[in-house]
């Protein structure tokens, strides 16, 4: 059975691109494979945060993730900071990875590049996740299209490892949905749908209402041709829009482009098929936040079986790299 592991970030308010990009695929392989999904709060530490709010919101997102369909029976649901070996082995990872090759990352360099007091956590980060993910010798790895070029530099740093000390790690693989991959901002639809965003407007969260949603989704950016025509480069606003109805109803682009020929009718459809989608994740949310400590009990049983994962890991990796061991002799 294949292996699957992904991460989120316990930072801010869930939205439709966490959805959309990852966590419905999350939920789809938890029946196909032995899944881990990760909250990776050690990462929400490379920007300023704060530090009364990070186990709220950490237990909120791990919530969410129940809520939207993960079933702790299935899978195991966890806190990066409660398994240390994946420290453990960013580091051993770190002194394989190269100063170039970080300083290419595109989410280091739109953050913090240039910026003297930027956190030398940011830098490393995405060798943090490359230990994340290779620590659990992950054959999958479902994440949105912005997560790539994050998947790339673990693949690379795990073959760099197996040809120097053998072969250790699982190469990954990046998993992008067809559809949502990719979830535009409503108020700017060249730029991705992200926490940082800078018109609450332009996301829409999953903890939004019914009425919020439609009125985000009626004052969409879009352009003023009328056509309703999926064209990315040049339609970006209304191609989110199509893509996102189609996302949520199942319909396919083709079809959707076909039924409709003016941008009223078509966002209002688009805004019911997004409140219909996310209604039900906003049900079993309520009923989920009346029983935070079985949502927290999952938690420690996910940590439990990755930490035997990970264990196993920083074992085999220890001796590789020629670290004594208790057991040397
Ligand atoms: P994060 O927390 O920013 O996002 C979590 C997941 O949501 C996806 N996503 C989107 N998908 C489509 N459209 C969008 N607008 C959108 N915004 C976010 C992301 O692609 C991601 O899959 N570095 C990661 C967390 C991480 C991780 C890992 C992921 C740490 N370690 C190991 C996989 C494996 C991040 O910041 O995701």
């Amino acid at each position: 059975m294949k292996r699957v592991l992904s991460g989120v970030q316990p930072t801010g308010d869930v939205h439709l691109g966490n959805y959309l990009g990852a966590f419905r695929g999350w939920v789809q392989e938890q029946s196909n494979c032995e899944a881990l999904y990760c909250i990776v709060d050690l990462h929400a530490l490379t920007v300023d945060y704060d530090p009364k709010e990070l186990a709220e919101r950490t237990l909120d997102m791990a919530t969410y993730l129940i809520a939207c369909g993960l079933d702790p029976q299935r899978c195991s649901i966890f806190v990066q900071s409660q398994v240390p070996q994946h420290t453990y082995l960013a580091w051993i990872l770190e002194c394989n990875a190269s100063m170039g090759e970080l300083s290419r990352m595109t989410q280091f360099k739109d953050k913090g590049k240039g910026n003297d007091s930027v956190k030398v956590g940011l830098f490393t980060y995405p060798v943090l996740m490359a230990a994340d993910i290779l620590i659990y010798n992950a054959d999958l790895v479902p994440v949105g299209d912005d997560q790539r070029q994050h998947l790339e530099l673990a693949r690379n740093i795990a073959m760099r490892f197996n040809s120097k000390y053998g072969a250790t790690f699982t190469v990954p693989q990046a998993q992008v949905p067809p559809l949502g991959a990719r979830v535009m901002d409503l108020q700017d639809p060249t730029k991705k749908m992200s926490k940082s965003s800078s018109s609450p407007q332009g996301i829409i969260l999953l903890s939004d209402d019914p009425a919020t949603i439609d009125k985000k989704i009626k004052r969409a950016v879009t352009d003023n041709d009328s056509l309703v025509n999926y064209d990315p480069e040049h339609k970006p606003g209304i191609s989110n829009l199509l893509e996102l109805f189609s996302s949520a109803s199942g319909q396919s682009i083709e079809q959707i482009q076909q039924n409709y020929t003016s941008y009223g009718p078509l966002k209002s459809d688009t805004a019911q098929a997004v409140i219909e989608m996310i209604a039900p994740i906003q049900e079993r949310y309520n009923e989920l936040v009346k029983d935070r400590k079985s949502v927290l009990d999952c938690l420690a049983s996910g940590a439990e079986h990755a930490t035997s994962i990970a264990g196993a890991t920083i074992d085999q990796v220890a001796s590789a790299i020629g670290l004594i061991r208790p057991d040397y002799i």
